[in-house]
This record gives C-alpha cells, structure tokens and sequence, in this order.
C-alpha cells in the first residue's frame, strides 16, 4: 500500500512593518469603513527593500527545521509555490535551498497564484507517497508589495507580504494527507494577471509607463468565481470521503476577502469556531495564506493529532482546489 504524507513541522514568517488602513488613507482615496467591510482586513505586513521573498522563505524553512529539530542537510526536495519570486532565475527554491544550507536538497518553484502553495504541496506528497522522498518542504512564499501598485486602490489594500512552510514525511500512524482536488481554467487569466515582465511583453518604457509590471484585477470578476470554485471544491471533497462539515476539527481557506471565507463555511454549514480566520492581521499573502494560517492556528493549540483538516484555495489563472487531511501532530 502507498504510505501517505503527513505534515510533521509548521511554520512561518511576517516581516515586522505593518501597513495599516489608516496609513492607506494617507496614499490612495480609501477608508478603514470600505476595507473592513469589503474585505476583512485591518493591517498587512511590507517585507523591508533589499529583502525579497527568499529570505521570508528561508526564515520560514529555518524554523521548521528548529521545531522538528532536524538539520537542513536532513532535506531531500524544497519547494516553493510563489508567483514573486526574487528573480526569473534561478528559481526561488534554489536561493532558499542555499541560504538554510540545505546542501543534500534539490529544489524548484511552483506558480499558481493563491494556489501556489496547495499546487506545491500536492507535488510534495507524491515524492513522499512514492518512497523517492523522506524529507520535503513545502514553502508558500509572496512579497505582493513587489508587484501591487499603491496608487491603485482598487488592488493595494488587499495584499501583504510573507511565507510559511511545512516539512512533509512519510505517516507510519492511519494519519497524514487524505486528497486533494486540483483545478485550473485558463479562460480567466485577463481576470487577474501582472501583464509586463515575462516573454510576451518584456521590460520596455512603454511596459513601465503603461503599470503592467503591477497587479490587475478585475476583482467583480474574481470575486464571483471564487465564491463559487472554493465553496464547490470544498464540499466536494468531503462528500467523496463521506464527510460532512460535522466531521471537521479546522477549515483553513485562503485568505483573500472574509466575505469569500463566509460563503464556503456557509456552504459547508459549519460554525465559526471551525475556521481559521487571520486574514485581518495580513491581508492576501497570495501563496503564503494557508501554511500562515495553519501555523498559527497550530501554536493556538486548535489541532490535536488525528482531527480533519480541510484546506480550500482560489486564486489567479484561475487556479482553485482543495485537500482533506488528518492531523499527525499533538498539541504543541
Ligand atoms: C476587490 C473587492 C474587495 C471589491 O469589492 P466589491 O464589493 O466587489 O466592490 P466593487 O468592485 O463593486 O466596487 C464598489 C465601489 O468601491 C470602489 N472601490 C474600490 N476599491 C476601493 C477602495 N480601496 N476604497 C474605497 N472604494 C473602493 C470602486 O471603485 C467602486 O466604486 P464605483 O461604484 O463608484 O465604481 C472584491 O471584488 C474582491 O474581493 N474580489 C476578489 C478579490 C480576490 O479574491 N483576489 C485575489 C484572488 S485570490
């Protein structure tokens, strides 16, 4: 029988400078009333210049190590779901790779959005389930300031800045990660898209005049089929495990906009108690959303070993999935 992977360590990293409401008010035509209401979102965290999403990552990837208590040389494949990766390349998990010292490692990077990370981690787990791996890390990463334009209200209220990451290991206990329901549509890639930078439009003044090396949105768009995908594929995956949202211990959806978070939990028809809500705290972290929030929902002490976890995304491309698991860790 294949042997599953489970999540042996969590962790994570914010930059400490916080970017409020009120300092938004300061630099686009907004109010802390819209972005509440709108969004859910009081504060995000801006990584400092010089620094880029490498070193969040690693920071993370550090952490992880300290709390399983392994040495990084232990790590046999690091990889990074992250759309700003420090440079076109090397990839992202090749700088963290050599900055944690993870010498033995091989390395690569995974673009898919807000879904970056479930996207990384799906691959993860093959390696492991596979018995080519005994020791992967999976890093959601995002410096969103790089690419958000703060003349742009219509987008730069809702992003921030961080990194999380779990090591994944063989279960030897009925524990570890159940399935996962992965999709992509290319059709809405005009939804939501940084145009410029890439091989269709290069670096040019016209390209810079023009903003396209910032975000785009069209967030009316976006925002209808997220509501939709992440409720779907959330209560799909349950359904085809013969779950129901009773069965759950902890949601953990992406954290793009509370009201999106509503309308899964909604469609799920499970209490608030049952979900890890933080994106107040930190805005979209794009990849960084799920490990952030699993982390920290982990050192709250709200997971004990064998509870369900369900985890849902969505995001740019569109990209959108889910997957079910069961806790392998005690409480810290
Ligand atoms: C972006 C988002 C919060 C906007 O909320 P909304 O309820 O759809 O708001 P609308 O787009 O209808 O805008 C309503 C008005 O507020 C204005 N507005 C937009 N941003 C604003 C801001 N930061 N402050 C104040 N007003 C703002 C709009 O210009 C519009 O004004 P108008 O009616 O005069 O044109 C919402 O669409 C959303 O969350 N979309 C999905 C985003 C997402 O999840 N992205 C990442 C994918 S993972």
């Amino acid at each position: 029988m294949l042997r599953r992977a489970k999540i042996s360590a969590v962790s994570h990293y914010v930059p400490e400078k916080v970017l409020t409401n009120h300092d938004l008010e300061q630099m686009v035509d907004t109010n802390d009333e819209w972005i509440q209401t709108r969004t859910g979102i009081r504060e995000r965290r801006i990584l400092e210049d010089g620094k880029a999403t490498s070193d969040m990552a690693a920071e993370a990837v550090r952490k992880l190590c300290e709390q399983r208590g392994i040495d990084p040389l232990e790590i046999d494949l690091i990889i990074v779901g992250t759309i700003t990766p420090d440079m076109f390349f090397p990839s992202t998990g090749n700088l963290v790779q050599d900055k944690v010292g993870a010498k033995n490692a091989w390395s690569y990077d995974v673009a898919a959005a807000c879904s970056g990370f479930l996207f990384a981690l799906s691959s993860g787990a093959q390696f492991i389930t596979s018995g080519m791996h005994k020791k992967v890390v999976v890093v959601g990463a995002d410096k969103m300031s790089a690419i958000v334009n703060y003349k742009d209200r219509n987008t730069c209220v809702l992003f921030g800045d961080a990194a999380g990451a779990v090591l994944l290991e063989p279960d030897e206990e009925d524990t570890g990660i159940i399935d996962f329901m992965l999709h992509t549509d290319g059709h809405g890639s005009e939804s939501l898209q940084m145009k410029a930078g890439g091989s269709l439009y290069p670096a040019t003044l016209r390209t810079v005049a023009n903003d396209w090396h910032f975000i785009y949105q069209d967030g009316k768009q976006v925002f209808k089929f997220a509501v939709q995908r992440m409720a779907d594929v959330s209560v799909k995956i349950l359904e085809k495990h013969n779950y129901t949202g009773d069965d759950l211990k902890l949601f953990v959806p992406h954290q793009a906009n509370l009201r999106i978070i509503d309308a899964a939990v909604k469609r799920l028809g499970i209490s608030n108690d049952k979900v890890m809500i933080n994106i107040g705290n930190y805005g979209n972290t794009t990849a960084a959303t799920i490990p952030l929030a699993l982390s920290e929902a982990y050192q709250e002490g709200r997971l004990d070993k064998n509870d369900l976890v369900l985890f849902a995304t969505f995001g740019g491309g569109f990209t959108w999935g889910s997957s079910l698991l069961k806790w392998a860790m005690p409480k810290p």
